[in-house]
């Protein structure tokens, strides 16, 4: 049985320049599939909004939902990191509010949260959840928790201005304690810049192969939400077409006669 990857394992990654893998997951038995596979940290993202419970976007997503689907994702992984994103408003109204609500993710077997953004304010709910013994991930680029701010999806870091201003933010992040920074829609050489002057890794999510590892929506990867693609993400399977092929030939011999057999009765 492969050892259980822990923050120590992922900075050792950046340390030796070893790339390692990020997949979401929101089930228990889809968490035990990628786990198996080897991917190194399986995140509970609160893309599951969209992609799991059909909201439009991640605003809707609230912490007790984050909180079923991080106690069976847990339950089904026991070599990779479980990261839960923690969803819109649950750790900005106050530092009390933040360490309750992330730490109600450890104890249901998380092992670190992942929080999106910068400011004054989230660098000292960084600070008190590591304090309080709660890794961190940071997200920096395009934050989807922030569209109505941002004016829409839109690339960040365009700039030489705008990449810097990025990296400031990725150190001050790093100085609180965060031990990775996930880097959104950022472009290819901006995202390596950072990257390069950073101690902690990187996560790519759409800010291309220089970034220390690389993060997708696993339904995107497994080619099961078709509603959009982003630029960014790749389709290695088509569950979609599975699931369809199956539920019709399943509908087929239901309404055919042909299941269940007489192995399939007592
Ligand atoms: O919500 C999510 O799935 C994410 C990752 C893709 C970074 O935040």
């Amino acid at each position: 049985m492969a050892k259980k990857i822990t923050v120590n394992t992922i900075q050792k990654y950046k340390d030796s320049n070893e790339k390692f893998s990020v997949l979401t997951a929101y089930d228990y038995s889809t968490a035990k599939y990628i786990d198996e596979a080897g991917i190194d940290i399986v995140l509970i993202g609160d893309s599951l909004a969209m992609v799991a419970l059909g909201y439009e976007t991640t605003h809707s997503i609230g912490v007790d939902e984050m909180a079923i689907f991080t106690r069976a994702v847990a339950k089904g992984v026991s070599h990779a990191m479980v990261v839960t994103d923690m969803p819109f408003l649950s750790y900005h109204t106050c530092i009390e509010d933040a360490v309750k609500n992330c730490g109600q993710m450890i104890k249901l077997g998380a092992n670190a949260v992942k929080i999106e953004g910068f400011s004054e304010y989230i660098l000292s709910v960084i600070k008190r959840l590591t304090e309080s013994g709660i890794p961190v991930i940071g997200h920096l680029g395009f934050t989807p928790q922030f569209l109505n701010t941002l004016g829409g999806y839109k690339i960040q870091g365009k700039t030489k201005e705008a990449t810097d201003e990025i990296l400031r933010q990725a150190k001050e992040l790093e100085k609180s304690g965060v031990f990775a920074i996930v880097l959104e829609m950022v472009p290819q050489e901006s995202a390596k810049y950072i990257t390069e002057n950073l101690k902690v890794p990187t996560i790519s999510c759409g800010a291309g192969k220089y970034c220390d590892a690389q993060v997708l929506v696993s339904d995107d990867v497994f080619g099961k939400f078709s509603e959009f693609k982003p630029k960014f993400a790749r389709k290695y399977g088509d569950m979609k077409s599975l699931i369809l092929d199956s539920a019709r030939k399943f509908d087929y011999d239901v309404k055919n006669g042909n299941f269940p057999s007489d192995e399939e009765c007592f």
